[in-house]
């Protein structure tokens, strides 16, 4: 027997659209994930000047742009006793978290890395940091390293990794709570879900939750999506309580919400 046209047609069509377009699945997760770790071993040895950035590379800090190379965070070796990254191989990007609990000045650092749509993983255009200290909300760095360290963030089995568009859903209604109080109850919370805000653990982590009642949105939304660990970080500001810098990051495990994270300043 011959395959029909249709189901010829749909076979070649994705393999067709890669080939004219270069944006699609233009990054590799390996290489994003490379890119990152680099970017871990230059924040502990102090050489972030040396990391390959675009011509037009920029450094935002805190929502705000800064220099890179004179910036407080970055200009001193920091010891790092976590690092955990995620990969974006739609956006081009990575999200990695750093908790520097044990050296002179503690910090919890949440950066976006993004490279060019070209997928050339060895240039970077943005990083894109929110970087809490001592005065950070809930800040207290051994304790947030105590709780994410007994995290398992193990590649899901393929049957039980969320959709893109799930955790787009789940990262937005997270950051819509505030706003809307129809968004706590559309979000698929596990029954032994971890959240972590700053150091302040909270489990369930779907107990005590905002329903509506503030009129400003968090906004400036940037992400990282990842459906292999099933994750899905959003930097943005957080206006609902008052321009807050801002990193919430979700996994999603077997369709249900497993941990959260907020990094505040
Ligand atoms: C910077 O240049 C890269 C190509 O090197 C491009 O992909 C990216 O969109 C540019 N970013 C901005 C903000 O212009
Ligand atoms: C990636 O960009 C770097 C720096 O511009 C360049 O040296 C290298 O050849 C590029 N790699 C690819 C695969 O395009
Ligand atoms: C981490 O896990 C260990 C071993 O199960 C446990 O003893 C410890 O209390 C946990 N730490 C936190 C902060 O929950």
């Amino acid at each position: 027997m011959f395959p029909s046209v249709s189901s010829t047609l749909a076979a070649y069509v994705p393999l067709l659209l890669l080939l004219t377009n270069p944006c699609l699945a233009a990054c590799t997760r390996s290489d994003l994930l490379a890119a990152a770790s680099k970017f871990v071993t230059a924040v502990s040895t102090g050489t972030i000047a040396s990391l390959p950035f675009s011509t037009n590379f920029t450094y935002r800090e805190n929502n705000k742009a800064a220099s890179i190379t004179s910036t407080a965070v970055f200009s001193q070796p920091l010891k790092v006793d976590l690092s955990r990254s995620t990969a974006d191989t739609v956006a081009c990007a990575s999200y990695t978290l750093v908790i520097s609990a044990s050296g002179p000045k503690p910090y919890v650092l949440a950066t976006q890395l993004r490279h060019p749509d070209n997928g050339n993983t060895s240039v970077i255009t943005l990083v894109d940091t929110i970087a809490a200290t001592t005065g950070s909300l809930f800040f207290n760095a051994p304790k947030t390293l105590g709780y994410i360290r007994n995290e398992t963030w193990d590649d899901l089995p393929e049957t039980q990794r969320p959709t893109r568009d799930l955790l787009r859903k789940v990262g937005d209604a997270y950051l819509d709570m505030w706003t809307d109080r129809t968004a706590a109850d559309s979000i698929p919370w596990g029954t032994d879900c971890e959240r972590v805000e700053g150091s302040q653990y909270t489990r369930p982590c779907g107990a005590q939750l905002p329903r509506g009642g503030s009129q400003r949105n968090n906004g400036n939304r940037r992400y990282v999506i990842d459906e292999v660990v099933g994750s899905v970080d959003v930097l943005c500001s957080f206006d609902a309580l008052g321009s807050l810098p801002d990193s919430h990051e979700i996994r999603v495990e077997a369709g249900k919400v497993k941990y959260v994270h907020t990094v505040t300043v």
